[in-house]
């Protein structure tokens, strides 16, 4: 597969251009490792296309992405999924529609609805991962399509933070059979659609999603997809995300974008395919001692506690071995892989596990989980981008969250703004260690 931006830069830095334009470092890093990138670094100069206008390489370079995924439409962002979010939030509040999600957002789905001024009807999941995983039936999507008073659209995260896939090709029928878009959040998902079949929420029947490519593909941080299904929304993708989209986006990234499509091309499905063998190996030889969560294969999603070790022990003795994971609480540790993880990573990763298995004690049930039904009081937007204050989340019962404010990772919301905070609410709060809240002045 070509690569036109990437070859683009390399054939501008090789004719020794007199750089009299954008950006200031003219080619020439300050000194150190990173100076190399530098000389890429380019702005819209011509021949460079320009992202939200593509008509040119970046426009190839999509069209290749738009082949691998089998989408009628695949955009790039170097704002990562939070600007396709944006996107296509914005393509969704052109056709008025309400937004029904389950519960287990990114914060980027609030603050999106806060920019757009969207408000939203929660279906809450059946939380088998504490706050950040959970099953949502696809019965339940359609008792919620079936008492919404207007056309609707439904969100969902899938994977979820802990790598547990909804049955997004049932959801995705149930939508179809009530005239209702179906956007997936895939931010953890990219990969999917190296499976034979594809695991894709595109291929699976979603009209709309995100994938962070660099989340799981080899791709630098901030390279994301947005992709459709649907030609209408094609059409207008890219005027939805210059909503939002800085004007100087990084070729830096669109050239790690166009070099994935190669990579994914020529290497992706097989490293795939030797990289699950691996961890589905290695997941039966430490079956003894560790515990896993169900989910898609690049998520190694640990039950810690249940297995015998605080999530919080096992990162820190992990990390004593310059082993460093993705997230870590009380119940769950996730390790996360990609295509490029090598053989030797995975075995040094199983040594280390057998090592701190040693010092595993009694298995702990998770704790009991559940996010009672919160009261909305004023609108998401009213709430985020009013006044507020900073309190300590003991002093917060019974005021009005104001704007998200959760640690990122996993960036999941507890209390949404504009809902009142409860005593139980509190008690979440506490149990993922967030020692403070905004409320509404
Ligand atoms: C489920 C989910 N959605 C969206 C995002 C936002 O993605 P990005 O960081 O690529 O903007 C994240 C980031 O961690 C995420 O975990």
């Amino acid at each position: 597969m070509n690569t036109p931006i990437y070859d683009f830069l390399i054939r501008y830095t090789e004719q020794n251009p007199l750089r009299m334009h954008m950006p200031g470092h003219k080619g020439r890093g300050p000194g150190g490792v990173l100076d190399p990138a530098y000389a890429l670094d380019i702005t819209e100069i011509p021949g460079a296309d320009s992202l939200f206008d593509a008509a040119g390489i970046i426009a190839e370079s999509e069209a290749n992405a738009a082949a691998l995924y089998h989408t009628a439409g695949t955009f790039y962002s170097t704002a990562g999924s939070t600007l396709c979010i944006q996107a296509m939030l914005t393509l969704m509040g052109q056709e008025n529609r309400r937004v029904l999600a389950v519960r287990n957002v990114h914060r980027a789905f609030l603050t999106a609805c806060v920019l757009l001024g969207l408000e939203v009807e929660w279906i809450f999941p059946s939380y088998t991962g504490g706050i950040l995983s959970g099953t949502v039936t696809p019965a339940q999507i359609a008792a919620a399509l079936d008492a919404s008073p207007a056309p609707a659209c439904v969100y969902v995260t899938s994977p979820d933070y802990l790598g547990h896939c909804a049955d997004i090709g049932a959801i995705a029928a149930v939508c179809r059979q009530h005239d209702a878009p179906l956007l997936v959040d895939n931010a953890h998902g990219a990969h999917l659609g190296l499976f034979t079949p594809s695991r894709h929420p595109i291929a699976l029947g979603a009209d709309l999603c995100c994938d962070s490519a660099h989340k799981l593909l080899p791709a630098l941080t901030g390279c994301a997809y947005l992709h459709t299904a649907r030609p209408r929304y094609a059409q207008r993708a890219k005027a939805a995300m210059s909503l939002f989209g800085s004007t100087s986006p990084s070729y830096l990234q669109l050239a790690s974008l166009d070099l994935c499509n190669a990579y994914l091309a020529e290497h992706g499905a097989a490293d795939l395919a030797r990289v699950t063998a691996s961890l589905s190996m290695l997941r039966q030889e430490l079956a003894d001692c560790w515990t896993f969560y169900p989910g898609e294969p690049l998520h190694l999603t640990l039950c810690a506690a249940a297995s015998g070790m605080d999530g919080r022990e096992l990162d820190k003795r992990l990390r004593e071995e310059q082993i460093f994971c993705e997230y870590a609480d009380r119940d769950f540790v996730v390790l996360l892989s990609s295509c490029c993880t090598t053989e030797e990573e995975l075995s040094r990763l199983r040594d280390a596990l057998r090592r701190i298995a040693l010092y595993r004690g009694q298995p702990a049930q998770p704790e009991p989980f559940s996010l009672p039904v919160p009261e909305q009081v004023c609108s998401m937007r009213q709430a985020a981008l009013g006044d507020y204050e900073t309190l300590n989340v003991e002093d917060a019962e019974g005021r009005i969250c104001a704007g998200i404010h959760v640690p990122c990772p996993p960036a999941i919301p507890i209390a949404v703004s504009g809902e009142r905070i409860s005593r139980e609410c509190i008690n979440i709060f506490r149990r993922y260690g967030i020692p403070t809240v905004n409320v509404v002045k």
